[in-house]
């Protein structure tokens, strides 16, 4: 069974043997697993090209020791819960012998299609079953999953089927969410008309019932293609670095890039940090209420706690439907143990009062968790005192669609936890700040850019079809070192607090946003000349949205402009990236060179006005008074 880390001292022992000998370390958690072939090699790694192997040689299919590995002695054990949009609406479970032929009934489906081995296969869908049997299902089989969170446009859901050349979609015909029915299935239509040349067949789950086009020789039912097929299943034999999925995300410059994750390493690293970040016991039931369209669901919905063999829960709605106490309903409804979830989701529910979670039982609650943005004090206490009741330990979870898994977190209940602090290195994890001259801060108490100086097993492999890319953007700012786009602050215990990005990524609502993908979005606007877009504090999102708009001529009115603006980017990204703010401006401040200077963009949205520091040597420096008296002006 994979280590369970049990007090602070056993911590601080494991810790110091991963980081003196790290092999033997992941090799005995490794071989907690089953393998069809075991490893030549613990891991071989070089940060330069980059070039990262964990389990060489090793073969294996993670779906086996997501399920088969279970049947014998859990099989009829809850394996997944799934909580519907509306609450008058049956729960479904499922026990491990159920989705392992669930799953398998899938695989063959995928088989019957055409899809094989090394195939990549898209998921356009709401939180449904559907979607964790469809992903295992691609495991199982060897295909690469990509799944792509159902809020984004038909242009964005294209773009992300072109660059990795998808041949199937699986897809459903609606999607419910709170009291709004969104058409999915014509997202699908509009993003295949995009010269979608690679996808062969759309598999469409029927989620509401209501009318679909189906095209004729494309299309096809989930209910007609899967349920027919065989409940057994054939676990394709995986090597170690075989690509298990990929998974679009933001960075700062250009369009969201293809993380690649691979089977062994990323299949000993879910489950290990599953099992201690949330200390997790038999019998619990485990909760996080993210969507599987982000890595959070992949690794901490899916993988990690069916690795573990626990009782995962899916939920398909919102926070606030039917209202602001549905999370603490479904948390008492389902006793849940372990609960998981955002700070913009704490901060909503918070602003409407302590009399929701007052009217629930939430006693079952052990432990709390947090991810996808730095937590804030008022939130972070409210959470502990109205949700834990003071008695559930919060875990403040560190980590990145790259990282696949958790890397910096408490461990609950083994150590007194600092407010907002992320605490401690997994074990393995080897964390450094570096200064901006990419010298390791070696003095305890620091702050400083974050990076990871030795390889973890469930790193990012490459970015699909572009390792150059990968080689830029993590790997050639410090030598030697993986390169988070995080800072952080480190005090005299050693302990860590995550301060957020320095680079051009905004992190709305946890989402991952790239100003560079709004700004060419915004930019497609007939009216827009040129734009920049900036984050700035907000209360319940965290980070918004802000966008200083170069139109052309004169804007009558501004309202109706940022409609229409929201309107494009809703078309090119999706809601979740309409700017907050739009200020129309006559000029961006500029560099010699012509860069935008964001530094004081950012300054003047978060209303920092006097302190903007040197602008004399911008290109044009008037304009920075010109934006800092039409602020005001902001819709
Ligand atoms: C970025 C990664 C993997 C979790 C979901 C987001 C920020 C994540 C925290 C935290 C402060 C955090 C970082 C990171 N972030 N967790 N506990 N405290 N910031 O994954 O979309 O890849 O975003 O989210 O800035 O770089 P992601």
């Amino acid at each position: 069974m994979t280590l369970q880390i049990k007090s602070y001292s056993e911590y601080k022992k494991v810790y110091k043997n991963s980081v003196d000998n790290p092999e033997k370390f992941w090799a005995a958690q490794a071989r907690t697993f089953t393998w069809m072939k075991k490893w030549d090699e613990v891991v071989e790694w070089d940060f330069k090209k980059p070039d990262v192997k964990w389990f060489v040689g090793g073969k294996l299919n993670i779906t086996e020791n997501c399920l088969d590995r279970h049947l014998k002695r859990s099989g009829n054990k809850t394996a997944l819960i799934w909580e519907p949009n509306d609450p008058s609406q049956p729960y479904k479970t499922y026990t491990y012998n159920e989705l392992y032929e669930a799953v398998c009934q899938c695989a063959n489906m995928l088989k019957a299609n055409g899809i094989k081995k090394g195939d990549r296969v898209c998921f356009y869908m709401p939180m449904v079953p559907e979607l964790t049997i469809g992903v295992l299902a691609c495991a199982r089989i060897g295909a690469v999953h990509s799944v792509v969170f159902a809020g984004f446009s038909a242009t964005a859901l294209a773009d992300r089927i072109k660059d990795s050349e998808c041949k199937m979609v699986i897809c459903s015909d609606y999607n419910f969410r709170g009291g709004k029915i969104i058409p999915v299935k014509e997202v699908v239509d509009d993003a295949l008309k995009q010269r979608c040349k690679s996808v062969e067949t759309v598999i469409v789950h029927q989620n509401s019932g209501d009318k679909v086009k189906m095209k004729k020789n494309r299309d096809k039912w989930w209910h007609d293609e899967v349920p027919r097929r065989r409940k057994t299943c054939p676990a394709v034999e995986m090597d170690s670095e075989d690509m298990l999925f990929i998974l679009y995300t933001s960075g700062s410059t250009g369009k969201p890039k293809g993380v690649v994750h691979t089977c062994g390493g990323y299949m000993v690293y879910t489950c290990f940090t599953f099992k201690n970040v949330f200390q997790y016991q038999k019998g619990d039931v485990y909760w996080c209420t993210a969507d599987i369209g982000w890595i959070t669901g992949h690794s901490y919905i899916i993988y990690g706690p069916l690795l573990a063999g626990a009782t995962t829960m899916m939920f398909e709605g919102v926070p606030t439907y039917p209202d602001a106490g549905r999370f603490w309903h479904i948390c008492e409804k389902h006793r849940v143990n372990q609960f998981y979830t955002a700070p913009t989701a704490i901060r909503a529910l918070m602003a409407q009062g302590d009399k929701w979670p007052s009217h629930y039982d939430l006693s079952s609650i052990k432990t709390l968790g947090s991810v996808g943005e730095p937590i804030n004090e008022e939130a972070w206490n409210w959470y502990n005192e109205k949700i834990g009741k003071g008695k559930a330990p919060i875990v403040d979870t560190w980590w990145q669609t790259e990282t696949g898994g958790i890397m910096i977190s408490p461990l609950p209940g083994l150590h007194k936890v600092k407010p907002c602090y992320a605490m401690l290195p997994m074990p393995g994890v080897q964390p450094c700040l570096v200064d901006a001259d990419g010298k390791e801060i070696r003095k305890k108490e620091a702050e400083g850019l974050l990076c990871i100086k030795y390889p973890w097993p469930s790193m990012i492999r490459t970015t699909y079809g572009d390792h150059e890319r990968c080689r830029q953007v993590y790997f050639s700012a410090f030598e030697d070192k993986y390169f988070t786009g995080d800072g952080a602050r480190r005090d005299k215990q050693g302990m860590y607090r995550i301060i957020g990005r320095v680079d051009d990524v905004i992190n709305v609502s946890g989402h991952r946003i790239g100003t560079a993908e709004v700004e060419n979005a915004i930019n497609e606007h007939p009216q827009v000349i040129e734009s920049a877009v900036v984050g700035y504090p907000h209360d319940i999102k965290g980070q918004g949205i802000y966008a200083y708009v170069i139109t052309e001529g004169e804007i009558a009115d501004p309202v109706a402009f940022k409609k229409s603006v929201h309107e494009v980017v809703t078309k090119v990204i999706g809601p979740i990236a309409k700017p907050d703010k739009i200020q129309i401006v006559p000029g961006l401040p500029k560099t010699r060179s012509g860069k935008i200077m964001r530094r004081i963009l950012r300054k003047v949205a978060s209303g920092d006005m006097d302190n903007l520091g040197d602008v004399s040597t911008l290109l044009n420096p008037q304009i920075v008074d010109s934006i800092k008296s039409s602020k005001d002006e902001a819709v």
